[in-house]
């Protein structure tokens, strides 16, 4: 009986054995996106649903991640990576837009460093000054090149160029403060420091607004653009007219000869203006007006000398007196000292924002002297 019935058996399992491989075979060509359960049927390429796994961070939990990412990321930026199937959202630090209150410690910390025993008249004012006047003095109206925009005096050729000998000084001095305010552009720097000055050694309030931006030394600008102190009022205008200046303004500009001095190892003259070259008042004028001046006999280059032989004009200072249109404005100055300050603190202002392309909405900004 067992005997008769084991070949039967071995069929009926036969049977079931073949029709299990016949369903696995089934399933696993499914698997490929190719069923087929007879030859002459066209393969189907639908993939059965139901054998893929989904992905993870598929379908609300990858938008929820998104959408998370979107709003911690604020401006950011995210994208999704299907390799690790994650979504990779960087850290875009936001930009630091300085303030108000941002420059104002820049002007403050200016102030503070302006005082020295060891330089000079006692003060590193006049020499910024000059740094400021020079970076934008050299902007040119037609070809609107030059100007404070750029900084462009800290690489050679203009920082060699002969008007600027000695503004390494200047430009030394402020590299501590630039090294603590990094974001601030030299030219924004360098013409804060004057305006710092101004106001520092008595003078007016000058405007003063941010939007400089540095360049490199492919932009510096061609030598002879600065006025010549040998020279007289044709070269004078010449200059200016080029920046966009009138006869006025000139003369209330070179006021600032107030401050400062002449050093034989920068430009070859010596000596100062009047007897206190650290503070700004409208004495050159009066100076220049009132004091009874003469050739100096030295080996230096040609300049005037006062009764005392203590004070200096340039041949450059000595053209405002001579010429009878820049000497109206001589007398205006040398009789009232507001108006010698009401007329530099615009062209100071001007000056500095010669050539500059400030954002349409950045409002001009002043500091309050840390001495008044
Ligand atoms: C015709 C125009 C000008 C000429 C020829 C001229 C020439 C000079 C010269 C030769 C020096 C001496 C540099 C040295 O040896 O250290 C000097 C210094 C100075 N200039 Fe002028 N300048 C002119 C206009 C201006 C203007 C427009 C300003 C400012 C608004 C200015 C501000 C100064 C100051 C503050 C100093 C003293 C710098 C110090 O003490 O180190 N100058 N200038």
């Amino acid at each position: 009986m067992s005997f008769v019935a084991r070949p039967a058996l071995r069929a009926a399992s036969r049977a079931a054995a073949l029709s299990a491989t016949r369903s696995r075979l089934a399933l696993a060509v499914g698997r490929t996106a190719v069923a087929r359960s007879y030859s002459t049927e066209a393969p189907k390429t639908e993939a059965p649903k139901a054998e893929v796994p989904p992905p993870k961070g598929s379908g609300n939990t990858l938008l929820f991640t998104v959408i998370a990412a979107a709003l911690v990321g604020g401006g950011g930026y995210y994208y999704y990576s299907s390799a690790n199937d994650t979504v990779v959202v960087p850290v875009v630090p936001k930009p630091f837009v300085p303030t108000y209150e941002d420059y104002k410690k820049v002007y403050d910390d200016i102030a503070a460093s302006l005082e020295s025993d060891d330089y000079d008249d006692g003060s590193y004012g006049p020499v910024l000054i000059r740094l400021a006047w020079h970076a934008s003095g050299t902007y040119d109206a037609a070809s609107n090149t030059g100007g404070s925009s750029g900084a462009t005096m800290r690489f050679a050729p203009e920082a060699l160029h002969g008007a600027n000998a000695g503004l390494e000084k200047a430009r030394d001095h402020l590299e501590p403060i630039h090294a603590k305010y990094p974001w601030i552009s030299y030219g924004d720097l360098w013409t804060l420091a004057g305006v710092a000055s101004v106001q520092e050694l008595g003078g007016p309030t000058i405007k003063w607004r941010p939007g400089r931006h540095d360049e490199d030394a492919s932009a510096c600008t061609p030598d002879g653009r600065l006025p010549d102190g040998d020279k007289g009022a044709d070269h004078v205008r010449s200059i200016f007219y080029r920046m966009g200046f009138n006869d006025q303004e000139i003369v209330a500009l070179i006021g600032a000869h107030a401050l400062g001095r002449c050093h034989t190892d920068r430009s070859g003259f010596d000596g100062p203006w009047t007897f206190a070259p650290t503070y700004l008042t409208n004495d050159f004028y009066k100076l220049l007006k009132e004091e009874k001046w003469h050739w100096r006999k030295w080996k230096g280059p040609a300049q005037y000398q006062d009764s005392t032989n203590s004070l200096m004009m340039l041949p450059a200072d000595m053209c405002l007196v001579k010429d009878k249109k820049f000497k109206v404005f001589v007398d205006k100055y040398a009789n009232s000292n507001d108006d010698f300050f009401a007329d530099f603190s615009k062209v100071f202002c001007k000056l500095l924002e010669l050539g500059v392309e400030f954002k349409p909405n950045q409002e001009s900004w002043t500091f309050t002297a840390t001495n008044a």
